[in-house]
């Protein structure tokens, strides 16, 4: 039997009827289309699918899509336009983490990137200035198998100071 289900992705509101078995992530990535969330593990392992629900870090692999009904979920895809920083917020520019990880070169091959952007902004509103040790314990639950991490620490560092200083 399906179930209706509503909720706002990167700021569009969608509706749809879903199997109540499917996972977010695949709604995310097959329903809308959204690609960006990727799928490492599908055991609440690797951090690949992380998205934000309600400002906080989701493995979209281990929700359905029916428990996230009513939420405002943002996927890598919509996270720029969430950025009022430096632009008029429209997605025309990178969000600071973003930025982080292109100045302070803390992505190789990629696939955990997207889950490690999320996970770090999670960290960042709620701690905007994250000792290097809380920085490691956020993204404890996001594997890399590129980086050996120090460039993901120093990207967040890199966005912590960025958002400092334009008031985020
Ligand atoms: S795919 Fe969700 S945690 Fe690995
Ligand atoms: S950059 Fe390749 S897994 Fe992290």
């Amino acid at each position: 039997m399906a179930l209706q289900i509503r909720l706002r992705v990167n700021g569009k509101e969608h509706e749809s009827s879903v199997e109540p078995r499917l996972l977010l992530v695949h709604y995310l990535r097959d329903t809308l289309g959204l690609t960006g969330t990727h799928i490492g593990c599908e055991t609440s392992l690797c951090g690949a699918c992380t998205v934000l629900l309600d400002g906080k870090a989701v493995k979209s692999c281990t929700m359905l899509a029916a428990q996230a009904s009513g939420a405002e979920i943002t996927t890598i895809e919509g996270l720029a336009a969430t950025c009022n920083s430096h632009g008029s917020g429209n997605g025309a520019s990178l969000h600071p983490v973003q930025e982080g990880f292109w100045e302070k070169h803390g992505l190789q091959c990629g696939y955990c990137t997207p889950g490690m952007i999320l996970t770090a902004t999670a960290l960042l509103n709620e701690n905007p200035d994250p000792s290097e040790t809380e920085i490691r314990t956020a993204i404890s639950g996001n594997l890399c198998r590129c980086t050996g991490y120090q460039h993901i620490v120093d990207a967040i560092q890199y966005a912590a100071k960025k958002m400092a200083a334009n008031g985020h």
